[in-house]
């Protein structure tokens, strides 16, 4: 077990560097469109605050190529204020003589926000001598970037080999609810796949043969998986280099006694008339982009049955909204079954969103890769270079 913040003692007058993931989405004015990573932060930052530490906080925001005046966390510290109703100050840098100042004029209990680590290229390089300049003006290093956990980073995994550490509330929460999805899952456990290419899911789709009781595919892969069985998919799109893929993962499940589903029927576009119709076959010119209504039908009986969900991936192409229908459909049967309910990936995140679903999941993951990333491998690079607990 890791040791958190609850384990560290003394904290008054230390300077505890804060490692967040406020890789929130912004428009080019600097407008923060969701707040939810922010939010999910508070309690961390509080507790360090009542604490009366010294909180410096790091985090990343995009993917930067150097300065960006776009990627400024700037906004976040405006926002970050007013959500603490609290002085939250920003420095425009890392590292470097004003953020040593910066740091040494903070009083204790108050939050000093630094600029976007990933304007230095050294942060992805995970170059020691960068972690060691931050690390050199902290006490503590808590890590509470679970979204980025996956990564190693200077400002993550960097510093956490250099500064006694522990993990936040954000990262605890987050283990303890994949390690439950993991080990103790509530039978039957249904996992709910979507996305649209199999080679970024077979990892999750082997693990969850071994860890759930059915698989319910959707999304664009799922033409793959039917062309594996012989269908024809019409001008589906193929992942023609996956196809033995999906072959040996519906082999698998067969062999381990496991109930991998395929869509029954589809909404589909005419390639040439641009017509759209719902089929159970994919022939000619038809493209699918959705899931149909005999399909949703069959995988609603599934999930009603659950006793635990996992939902990650959009069912179909949900952007348009005539593709729409069977991802949202989805959505509401999970958020209305009785069983407990967890939804991870940022697209999938952001669909349950726009449904206005969020709050009916049992849980939340704020990770996108990371969430994934964790369930296939049962950990990240990020957390395993954390202290243990001393029991
Ligand atoms: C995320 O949004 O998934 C995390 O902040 C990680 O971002 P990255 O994929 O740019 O490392």
């Amino acid at each position: 077990m890791k040791r958190t913040i609850k384990d560290l003692v003394n904290l008054k007058g230390k300077v505890v560097l804060l490692r967040v993931d406020f890789n929130v989405p912004m428009d080019d004015s600097g407008k923060i469109l969701d707040t939810t990573r922010i939010d999910n932060e508070l309690p961390t930052i509080k507790y360090l605050v009542e604490q009366k530490a010294k909180v410096v906080i790091l985090s990343h925001l995009g993917r930067p190529d150097g300065y960006d005046i776009r990627k400024s966390l700037w906004p976040i510290s405006i926002i970050l204020s007013q959500k603490l109703e609290a002085n939250v100050s920003f420095c425009n840098y890392c590292i470097g003589e004003e953020v040593r100042q910066r740091i040494k004029m903070l009083p204790e209990g108050e939050v000093l926000l630094l600029e976007n680590v990933r304007f230095y290229k050294q942060e992805e390089e995970c170059d020691m001598k960068f972690a060691r300049e931050i690390a050199s003006m902290g006490d503590i290093f808590v890590d509470d970037a679970f979204g980025v956990a996956h990564r190693k980073h200077a400002s993550n995994f960097g510093i956490a080999r250099i500064l006694p550490n522990a993990i936040g509330f954000l990262m605890e929460r987050e283990i303890n609810a994949l390690n439950q999805i993991l080990d103790n899952p509530r039978r039957p456990f249904v996992a709910v796949l979507g996305g649209a290419k199999v080679s970024t899911k077979t990892k999750i789709l082997e693990k969850f043969i071994d860890k759930a009781d059915t698989i319910l595919i959707g999304g664009a892969m799922a033409y793959t998986f039917l062309k594996a069985i012989g269908q024809d998919i019409g001008q589906s799109i193929l992942n023609t280099e996956s196809i033995s893929v999906a072959k040996a993962i519906l082999d698998s499940a067969k062999e381990a006694g496991k109930k991998i589903l395929l869509p029954i029927d589809h909404v589909a576009m005419h390639a040439k008339s641009k017509n759209i119709v719902t089929t159970s076959k994919l022939t000619g010119d038809l493209i699918g982009f959705d899931i149909g209504p005999n399909t949703i039908d069959l995988y609603r009986k599934e999930l009603r049955a659950a006793g635990e969900i996992f939902w990650n991936g959009p069912l179909g192409m949900y952007e348009n909204k005539a593709y729409r229908n069977g991802t949202r459909s989805i959505a509401e049967i999970i958020a209305h079954t009785k069983a407990y309910t967890s939804v991870g990936g940022g697209d999938t995140v952001a669909t349950v969103n726009l449904f206005g679903l969020l709050d009916k999941f049992d849980y939340v993951s704020t990770g996108g890769g990371a969430t994934l990333k964790y369930l296939e491998e049962g950990s990240l690079p990020a957390i395993d270079v954390i202290q243990e607990k001393i029991l």
